[in-house]
C-alpha cells in the first residue's frame, strides 16, 4: 500500500516574524513536489497569514491549535473556520505538550478533529504513551485507547482525511528516540485498532507518522519501516537545512 509521506515541522513557540520569514524562503524553491511527499510547517498563530502568503508552490502551512467551537466567547481562541479562511490547510490536535500543560481531554481532542474537518482542515492528531506507561507494558492499550475516543462520531470517509502522529512522550525534545522497532510497532498496533473501527482498508490508507527526536541523523531509519509514512518534527524542523533533509529522507517511501 502506497501512502505519500508527511514530514511536518512543529515550530511550538520558537521563532520571531522575520525570522518565521527568512525560513520560509529558505527551503520554498528546495522542498521535493508535493506530489511526492508533504511538507508542511505547523507555526505559532500569529506568524500563519505571513507564512502562508509566502509558502511556495510544493509547502503548506499548519496551525498546531485551534478550538473546536466554529465561534464563540472564547477569549484568546482560534476557531477553524479562522484558520481556514487563510488558507492554512493542516492542524496539529491532541499533542501531549497541550494534553500535558492545558489539560485538554481525549473528548476535546474529538471534537477538535471533528471540527477540523467540517472545515475542510487536515487534522494531524497526536497520541503517545508516558515513560511510566511503557514500562508498566501497556503502551499498545492506552495508545488504542486515545485513538478510539479521538474518532468518535467520525465515519470512514472522514477518518480517511485524517492523519495520526504516534509521539511517545518520554522521546518528545528528549534526544530520546524511540528505536524504528518501536516505533514501527506502535504504528502497526494502532493502524489495528483504525482496522478495527474502520476496516483493514481504510487502516492500510491512513497515514501514521512518527514524532519524537526525529532528526537528520535518525530519519532515514525511521521513514524506512513498513507503517511509518513521515514524521512530526519539532526541534530539528527549526533549521531550515535540516528540515530540508528530513523531507528529502522521506522521499524513499515514494521511490519504493
Ligand atoms: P521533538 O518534538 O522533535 O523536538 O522531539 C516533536 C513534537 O513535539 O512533535
Amino acid at each position: 500500500m502506497k501512502r505519500r509521506p508527511i514530514i511536518a515541522g512543529n515550530w511550538k513557540m520558537y521563532k520571531t516574524k522575520d525570522e518565521a520569514i527568512a525560513f520560509i524562503y529558505a527551503v520554498n524553491l528546495s522542498v521535493p513536489d508535493k506530489e511526492d511527499v508533504e511538507s508542511v510547517i505547523c507555526a505559532p498563530a500569529i506568524f500563519l497569514r505571513d507564512l502562508v502568503k509566502r509558502e511556495g508552490e510544493n509547502l503548506r502551512i499548519g496551525a498546531q491549535n485551534m478550538h473546536f467551537a466554529d465561534e464563540g466567547a472564547y477569549t484568546g481562541e482560534i476557531s477553524a473556520p479562522m484558520l481556514k479562511s487563510y488558507g492554512v490547510e493542516y492542524v496539529v490536535l491532541g499533542h501531549s505538550e497541550r494534553r500535558t500543560h492545558y489539560h485538554e481531554t481525549d473528548e476535546f481532542v474529538n471534537l477538535k478533529v471533528i471540527a477540523a474537518l467540517n472545515n475542510d482542515l487536515t487534522p494531524i492528531i497526536c497520541v503517545g504513551e508516558s515513560l511510566e506507561t511503557r514500562e508498566a507494558g501497556t503502551t499498545d492499550a492506552f495508545v488504542a485507547e486515545q485513538v478510539k475516543k479521538a474518532y468518535q462520531n467520525m465515519d470512514a470517509e472522514e477518518a480517511l482525511k485524517t492523519v495520526i502522529a504516534y509521539e511517545p512522550i518520554w522521546a518528545i525534545g528528549t534526544g530520546r528516540t524511540a528505536t524504528p522497532a518501536q516505533a514501527n510497532d506502535a504504528i502497526i498496533a494502532i493502524r489495528g485498532v483504525m482496522a478495527d473501527l474502520y476496516g483493514r482498508d481504510v487502516a492500510d490508507q491512513i497515514r501514521i507518522l512518527y514524532g519524537g527526536s526525529v532528526n537528520v541523523k535518525n530519519v532515514d531509519n525511521l521513514v524506512a519501516m513498513s507503517d511509518i509514512d513521515g514524521a512530526l518534527v519539532g526541534g530539528a524542523s527549526l533549521d531550515a537545512e535540516h528540515f530540508l533533509t528530513l523531507v528529502k529522507a522521506a522521499l524513499v517511501k515514494t521511490r519504493t
